[in-house]
């Protein structure tokens, strides 16, 4: 039977608009639930940001999206966030309500395939300097190879509504090209921007290596999380939110891209 929560929306967090990609995903596996959205766009990126700074901003909009906005789950549709905040959030709110990142999902999916022998993984610096996807990939499954790159070239690029041309292919070469994903069986998309040119970096390996990134398999999670504590909403009663912290033209046009569906940005900020 639903819980007297159920009713409520989700939380979907990001540093900026890349998270959309997630909450599109969520919107598409579970039409009833009402997401709220919050792109804190006045700090982006968080990519190159201390883990310190980035607990203060999460700390805010975990705040404003459970007191405020009365969500019933949230998620941290941001790996930047994941690799630094994760612990931080769940141990403040000491398993209240789900709080959800997005590296666990896609560790639990490539510890699960065991044709996966070597894996890539390309991210932001500062997720690739936490550690975090090595650690918890390596906990899971000793054996596998894991090799690492920072791309810090791709979000703006994305962002700026670079794909499929000169551009792209020269950036994207640049970085796959390296050595160390010679023979990769997988390549963890390790930024929620990256689902935008997955196409391409799948014609770069000739389709011959898996890609994983934080889309429709954190909405799976989710959604098995969510029925698990009978969250699970039967009816959406009114419309997504979409909020930022800073509201340019540039985020506004590139919004719609990211989510895949014409959306309104709403200018919160919320300290
Ligand atoms: N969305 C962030 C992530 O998934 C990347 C963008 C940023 O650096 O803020 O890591």
């Amino acid at each position: 039977m639903a819980n007297s929560q159920s009713s409520q929306p989700i939380g979907v967090f990001d540093s900026g608009i890349g998270g959309l990609t997630v909450a599109h995903a969520i919107s598409k596996l579970m039409p009833n639930e009402r997401i709220i959205y919050f792109g804190d766009t006045a700090h982006l990126p968080y990519g190159d940001k201390s883990p310190e700074l980035i607990h203060s901003f999460v700390q805010s909009i975990s705040k404003f999206l459970i007191r405020k906005e009365n969500c019933k789950a949230v998620v941290m549709a941001c790996n930047t966030a994941s690799a630094t905040s994760y612990e931080f959030l769940r141990d403040k709110h000491e398993g209240n309500f789900p709080i959800i990142n997005v590296i666990d999902p896609i560790v639990e999916a490539i510890v699960s395939d065991n044709s996966i022998k070597k894996v890539g993984l390309i991210a932001t610096k500062t997720t690739v300097e936490s550690g975090v996807y090595q650690e918890k990939l390596n906990r899971r499954n000793p054996e596998l190879e894991i090799e690492v790159l920072a791309t810090p070239l791709l979000a703006p690029m994305i962002e700026e509504g670079f794909s499929q041309d000169k551009i792209s292919h020269t950036v994207i070469e640049n970085y796959l090209s390296n050595p160390k994903f010679k023979d990769i069986d997988a390549l963890i998309l390790g930024c929620t921007h990256y689902v935008l040119i997955a196409d391409e970096i799948s014609e770069f390996f000739d389709g011959k290596v898996k890609l994983f990134d934080s889309t429709d398999i954190l909405a799976s999670k989710l959604k098995v999380i969510l029925d698990n504590e009978n969250l699970l909403s039967d009816k959406k009663e009114k419309r997504n939110k979409f909020y930022v912290s800073d509201l340019t033209k540039g985020f506004s046009e590139s919004a719609s891209r990211f989510y895949g569906e014409n959306l309104v940005l709403e200018l919160n900020k919320i300290d």
